[in-house]
Formats: structure tokens, sequence, C-alpha cells
């Protein structure tokens, strides 16, 4: 039975690209669902070009009402039944109660080597730490924030003269291959790390 999937996104989309252009031939899933919480993201553009079924739910309106953003975006997921819900470049913090509601079946993607580094700004502090080695993980969506179980990780060597932009540009590869990659054994019912060197 193919897999239903939703991607949850904030920007670009790049993520979501490789998400959606992996799912195709004998891959276990396939897309139903681009969301975003803001309206003029690029990647609902992206999407909607690929054929996708696209939705926008803007936070802002909802101000400090996390709870009434989350119920839209709870809605507007279960129209689409999906299987899997991923989130690519989605920038807003879930509660809980939405992370608790869909534990099992929801992916993030984290440019970091977690546990180090959750949170923002992961690429500055790998630099300041003077990591040797840096990347990006996915990982299973619970309730404490970038923590869930590690379901694959890509990494690189740093370079002297590496800048935050730079090392951003050199893992978001890396970020495009991994997804993909965990998704389809996700998808297979597999949950076998996948680790992945550049
Ligand atoms: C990526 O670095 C991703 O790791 C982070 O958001 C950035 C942009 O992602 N979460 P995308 O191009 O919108 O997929």
């Amino acid at each position: 039975m193919t897999k239903r999937v939703a991607i949850l996104i904030s920007g670009g989309g790049s993520n979501m690209v490789a998400l959606a252009e992996s799912m195709t031939g004998d891959h276990p899933a396939r897309p139903v669902l681009v969301l975003s919480n803001d309206p003029d993201a690029g990647g609902l553009r992206k999407a909607a070009d690929m054929g996708i079924p696209i939705a926008a739910i803007d936070h802002k309106p909802f101000g400090k009402d996390r709870a009434g953003f989350e119920a839209a975006i709870d809605a507007a997921l279960r129209a689409a039944e999906p299987d899997i819900i991923c989130l690519a470049g989605f920038m807003r913090i879930l509660t809980p109660a939405f992370t608790s509601a869909w534990e099992g079946q929801m992916l993030n993607i984290h440019p970091s080597l977690l546990p180090k580094y959750k949170g923002l700004h992961t690429h500055a502090r790998a630099l300041e730490a003077g990591d040797e080695e840096h990347g990006c993980t996915v990982h299973e969506v619970t309730a404490a924030l970038d923590d869930g179980p590690i379901l694959g990780q890509a990494r690189l060597r740093v370079a002297p003269d590496d800048t935050p932009e730079t090392l951003a540009a050199r893992v978001l590869p890396l970020e495009h291959a991994l997804y993909p990659a965990v998704l389809r054994r996700f998808a297979a019912g597999d949950r076998t790390r996948i680790d992945l060197q550049s």
C-alpha cells in the first residue's frame, strides 16, 4: 500500500523538492500535500509546479495562540490523510500536543550532527566549537525539540576556511541525499539507521 506523505515547509523547500522527486517508480510513498506556515514560501510554487496539492496556513494571525495555529495545521493534514509527515525546513516549534498526535509518523531534518546543536544557528556553533566534523540528521519528531530517535546522519569534514554560510551550503546537498534515503526506508517500515559520509 503506497504511503501518503505530507511535507511541511517554511521557505524555499529544497528538501521538499528532493523528497518529492525521490517518490517515483517503485518508491513505497507519494507526496499528497505540501503545507507551509508562510503563504509566500517559495516552496509552495515549486510544489504546485510539480503537481502536488498545496496549502498555506499563515501563523502570524494566530499571534501567541499556538494551539489555534496547530489546530488549523492539524485539520489541513487530516484532510490529506497522510501516513507520514516530513518537516522540511519547517521553522515553527510544535507543541507536545501536536507532536504526540503524530508520534511515530513524523520526521524532521536538522542541520547538525544531533545531539549536538539542537535549535538554531547550528553551523556557527559548530565552527565556534572548532568541530572537525559537521552535517545533518534525520530524526523522528517527539515532544522534545530536535531530540527524537535518529534515523540517519550525513557528515562532512569542516574546512579551515569555512564560514557559517559556506558550511550551510555544503551541508544542504547532504540533506538532499539523506532525507530521501531515510524516507524511502521509513516508508517501507524499516527504521535501520543510515549513515552517509561526504
Ligand atoms: C535547511 O538547512 C534545513 O536543514 C533547515 O532549513 C534549511 C532550508 O531548508 N531546516 P529548505 O531549503 O527550505 O528545505
